[in-house]
């Protein structure tokens, strides 16, 4: 979480960092911040809240040395003080970090300096600054006193920029009009970029780059393309959130045609006695990695989905005959991310399924699976979702030994808001429960998930099949009860479920394609194939959240605490 870009060359700076932290901004938005070079004196312009706070305070700025950050709040609240860059009690140097130390109050104690701020980031810009050497030999010492995770822009006052990381990922490049550098290859510019590996070190100076590695020895580094991920859209929205969900046809269709033009599948390696698949992933990836555990068993195999974040401490016993799928739509999850680097090490079989081009996770599996959604900017994933899980119906059918279906099978995905009386409705509920069996207990689980996370209400998702085993107790006239039937198979179990609601005076509204719901409110779906009714389903529950947090007036693309990409654990 949190963006970081910095800006060395002939252009204005503030310029260049402030469009930087626009662009990366869904990483982080409590506050924010830039660090410049004026006659060799260090200045510093911070302020809570967005870029575009940052943009009025700095416009009358000029300067060619300029560092910058948006914060997504670790260690400290939200407040100017805590919000980076931070500057050394010196005052010679100036630090932007993303990551966390996690020694930080240990390492503050040995320090003879005055602190600013209450985050840890502070206690490691002092730390370089009390080393012996230039600044390179200084930020490497530091380095390894320091347990966690880094991607840090240091700014001398003589002008040098130093960067390190270690497990949050940073980049740059360099034009005819300066060197860009940034957490996201989104925010550089150019056609070229350097990815900096975990304790590498890089000085600019004059113009000048030089890659270190953690020995302080000189290192060579290649140049990569960079791959944009371009946005599709340009359909007129109220919101980011609201123009994905719009993209979503685009979205499928632009990854069918892809896997048959570059016959992606056959390209993956995959162990010679495949048996099953296990899908790892956080959030939303993790519900889209459920779905795809049931398509791959519908396929043969034995298949089942982590959460990153509980597999990477688990006790699974790792298999050679089991491809590992990691699932993630920004391919930067610290915990997919460790997941991933600890099968890898152990030389199992590892593939990415991510959304972003260039990310640190395609770099760490053996196999990429890319998802052509185009770029998601709104916090709550919507696009990504729908393709997560038909990317991995379409590798399931492969699998299987089937063809791909046709391109007029996305034509026909039919797409579906949610009935308008409804959301008023269930706005005004305290307690919202989803319901389903099988594929659409995870559909429920993901509505869920939006809800809460855009409208801040607390909802729950419950297997229909388990209300009788604790949640009806909670079931009366302030519940609301959306229950969600695409399965022929469950009809009639899901049927006496809502009778047992109704019977307690919660309210229901089915979701559902089936007719056999007339006693009941029902939003109804069109046919489709049951087993891609999620992506069917999903679409109008997206749009349940977004339309109750636009009634409550809150900003769908960013929700309050959270960010785009989970770059800490
Ligand atoms: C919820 C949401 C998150 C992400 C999760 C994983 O709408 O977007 O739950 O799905 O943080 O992110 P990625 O897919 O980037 O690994």
């Amino acid at each position: 979480m949190c963006g970081i870009c910095g800006y060395v060359g002939k252009n204005n700076g503030i310029g260049e960092v402030v469009g930087g932290l626009k662009i990366l901004e869904y990483r982080g938005y409590d506050s924010c911040g830039v660090a410049y070079l004026d006659n060799e004196k260090i200045n510093i312009v911070k302020t809570i809240g967005g870029v575009d706070n940052l943009s009025d305070l700095s416009k009358d700025i000029n300067a060619n040395i300029v560092i910058g950050h948006t914060r997504w709040a670790t260690h400290g609240g939200v407040s100017e003080k805590n919000a980076h860059p931070h500057i050394s009690s010196s005052k010679k140097l100036a630090m932007v970090h993303n990551g966390i130390i996690e020694n930080y109050k240990e390492l503050k104690e040995q320090l003879d300096a005055n602190f600013y701020s209450e985050t840890d980031s502070e206690v490691f810009l002092n730390l370089i600054d009390g080393e012996e050497g230039d600044l390179v030999e200084k930020t490497i010492k530091a380095s390894k006193k320091v347990q966690g995770t880094f991607a840090i822009i240091v700014l001398s006052e003589s002008g040098e920029v130093v960067l390190g990381k270690r497990e949050s990922p940073l980049y740059l490049s360099k034009t005819a009009e300066g060197i860009f550098v940034a957490s996201d290859v989104l925010a550089l510019k150019g056609e070229y970029f350097y990815s900096l590996n975990d304790d590498e070190f890089v000085s600019i100076k004059n113009f000048q780059i030089l890659f270190y590695n953690k020995n302080g020895e000189k290192i060579d580094k290649k140049q990569e393309k960079i791959e944009k991920n371009e946005v599709f859209s340009d359909i007129f929205c109220k919101s980011h959130m609201e123009s994905e969900i719009f993209e979503t046809k685009d979205a499928l269709l632009k990854t069918l045609k892809k896997y048959k033009k570059d016959d992606v599948f056959s390209n993956i390696k995959l162990p010679k006695n495949l048996n099953s698949i296990s899908l790892i992933a956080c959030g939303t990836a993790y519900h889209a990695s459920l779905m795809g555990a049931e398509f791959f068993k519908e396929a043969g195999f034995d298949a089942r989905a982590y959460l990153a974040s509980e597999f990477r401490y688990g006790r699974e016993l790792l298999n050679k005959n089991t491809l590992y799928i990691f699932v993630s739509q920004s391919g930067e999850t610290a915990d997919t991310i460790a997941s991933a680097k600890m099968v890898k090490s152990r030389k199992f079989y590892t593939l990415a399924l991510t959304n972003t081009p260039n990310s640190l996770l395609n770099r760490i599996c053996k196999n990429v699976l890319p998802t052509f959604a185009g770029r998601e900017i709104a916090v709550a994933s919507t696009k990504a979702y729908t393709c997560q899980i038909w990317s991995l119906y379409l590798f399931s059918l492969y699998l299987a030994g089937k063809k791909l279906p046709t391109e007029n099978k996305i034509s026909n995905i039919p797409f579906l808001n949610f009935d308008e009386p409804y959301i008023k409705e269930i706005a005004g509920f305290e307690k919202v429960f989803f319901i389903g069996r099988d594929l659409d207990y995870i559909t429920a689980m993901e509505a869920s998930l939006k809800l809460k996370e855009i409208s801040y209400i607390n909802s729950v998702a419950i297997a229909s099949g388990e209300l009788k085993h604790g949640t009806l107790a909670l079931i009366d006239k302030d519940a609301v009860v959306i229950a969600i039937c695409t399965q022929g198979k469950i009809k009639t179990k899901l049927l006496s479920n809502l009778e047992e609601i109704k019977a307690r005076g919660g309210k229901v509204i089915v979701v559902s394609q089936f007719d056999d719901f007339k006693d009941f409110p029902c939003v109804k779906l069109p046919k489709y194939d049951e087993l891609l009714m999620p992506i069917v389903s999903i679409i109008p529950l997206q749009f349940l959240a977004l339309r109750i947090c636009e009634l409550f007036g809150y900003n769908p693309d960013k929700p309050r605490n959270l960010a785009k990409s989970v770059t800490v654990e």
